[in-house]
């Protein structure tokens, strides 16, 4: 059989130059070439998988033939070390066994509280402000994530930390993207003026983590949290707790993947309804009608159907991880090709196969209609949380939260687009609006 299409790009550099300038435009073009499209990098080559029925073979059917040996995984862990998002094998496959109770159906629905409240927090302050005030509601979803994660998490009050976990995170997200699209990028230890930024922001989150560490070990008390599980768990076989920097990796991944992706998607969720009018209203009659203006419960939430649609929609168009990437650890055949060798890649990319016309009509039209649909098309059409063992483990968790806090946010507020403020995607390893998202905020 043929090989499968080829992007074009330069002789050793390949596509290099074309993703630092524009990564999604990349995929994008790439993806208009076919199922399965090489893409070349210097000194290895990936291999993006459009159709949902080859997402799903890497995913989960032939899930055990891949890896994360990749250099965005390897940019990552220069961050989050070996928490659950980068670590592998055997040791991924505990660390997630003792993570998942943290995040059983009966613990996420005890969040509900906690997740109203700290939007209650946020909504104070908005009430204090004028009809027509400019509010950045990405810092502003930001703050009220990380408080939720600190609280359900981990028992603490993040809400000081907000400001600096905040600053810290971007700096970390932008300079892992960086050192993944510069391959010659100096060691960390060269103190470059990006390094010496990048060194000083790890230092911030690795402080902040292991004074959380250390305030459980003082004070002690069952909590029941997450922190509390990876705390007591013993190895079966040596009875070994973790080590403090395997605790530090759990925490700081938790911390990160916990609240950065929710914002982001929440953000993108408010911007999106800002331009469909429609379906603006039809979630603020749904609100008022379930809520009839109180705070969102738990019980609430079967009730907030196009709530959740709306949710959807916005993770199918704008996904947070817009793009995922797998190291070939195995032989395998994909669409009729065999995929082979050390430095190959697939990549998956939510962002091209949910905006697919074949299996989304008026793919980039913000429809939430479609999501209450009895028919929703092939299953890894859409896949914001992954899918498969390594599906994203606070799928639940994020769902519930992203529900009840903009059923909270639109119940009084109604936030609309701020003339000529640029809103355009960056694909750190997260898509985050570049300019962050200020908005008009006004009380309905
Ligand atoms: C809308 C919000 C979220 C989105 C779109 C999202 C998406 C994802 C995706 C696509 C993955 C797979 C990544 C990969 O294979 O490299 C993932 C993994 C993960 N997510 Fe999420 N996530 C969200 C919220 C959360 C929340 C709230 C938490 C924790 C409270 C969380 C914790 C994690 C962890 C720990 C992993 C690694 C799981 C593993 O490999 O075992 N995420 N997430």
């Amino acid at each position: 059989m043929s090989a499968p299409p080829r992007l074009p790009g330069l002789p050793v550099l390949g596509s290099l130059l074309d993703v630092q300038r524009d990564m999604i435009q990349v995929f994008e073009r790439a993806a208009r070439l076919g199922d399965l499209v090489e893409l070349s990098f210097p000194g290895r080559r990936g291999f993006l998988v459009v159709h949902p029925d080859q997402v799903k073979q890497v995913l989960v059917d032939e899930h055990a033939k891949f890896g994360k040996n990749t250099a965005g995984y390897k940019a990552l862990q220069v961050a989050l070390g070996q928490g659950l998002v980068t670590s592998q094998g055997e040791f991924w496959r505990r660390q997630r066994r003792i993570a998942q109770p943290a995040f059983h159906h009966q613990r996420i629905v005890g969040f509900a509280g906690i997740m109203a409240e700290a939007c209650e927090v946020m909504l104070g302050r908005w009430r204090a402000l004028p009809d027509g005030a400019v509010v950045d509601v990405d810092a502003e979803l930001m703050a009220v994530t990380l408080r939720i994660v600190g609280q359900a998490l981990m028992s603490v009050d993040l809400s000081d930390e907000t400001g600096d976990v905040a600053a810290a995170m971007t700096v970390v997200l932008r300079g892992t993207v960086h050192r993944l699209l510069h391959p010659l990028s100096p060691p960390l230890w060269v103190p470059t003026p990006r390094n010496r930024q990048l060194n000083e922001a790890l230092a911030r989150l690795n402080h902040l983590v292991r004074s959380l560490i250390t305030q459980r070990r003082q004070h002690g008390g069952e909590h029941g949290d997450l922190l509390d599980m990876l705390m007591t768990a013993r190895d079966e076989e040596t009875g070994e707790g973790m080590t403090d920097e395997q605790l530090r990796d759990e925490v700081l991944t938790m911390v990160s993947a916990g609240h950065e992706t929710t914002a982001n998607a929440l953000t993108w969720t408010l911007h999106l309804l800002a331009g469909a009018p429609e379906a603006e209203a039809r979630l603020h009659a749904e609100v008022d009608e379930v809520l009839g203006g109180r705070v969102p419960t738990l019980e609430d939430l079967p009730r907030l159907v196009y709530t959740e649609a709306v949710v959807k929609e916005s993770l199918r168009i704008m996904p947070p991880v817009w793009m995922l990437a797998r190291s070939v650890e195995a032989p395998v055949t994909i669409l009729g090709h065999e995929l082979t060798g050390p430095n190959t890649m697939v990549f998956l990319s939510p962002w091209v196969t949910q905006r697919d016309p074949r299996f989304w009509q008026d793919p980039l039209r913000f429809y939430p209609e479609r999501f209450l649909a009895a028919e929703q098309g092939p299953k890894y059409a859409y896949f914001p949380f992954a899918g498969g063992p390594r599906v994203c483990i606070g799928n639940a968790f994020a769902m519930m939260e992203a529900k009840l806090l903009l059923a909270s946010m639109v119940r009084g507020h109604r936030l609309a687009t701020l003339p000529g403020h640029p809103v355009e995607p960056e694909p750190t390893i997260t898509l985050r609006p570049k300019y962050g998202l200020k908005m008009i905020l006004s009380r309905r």
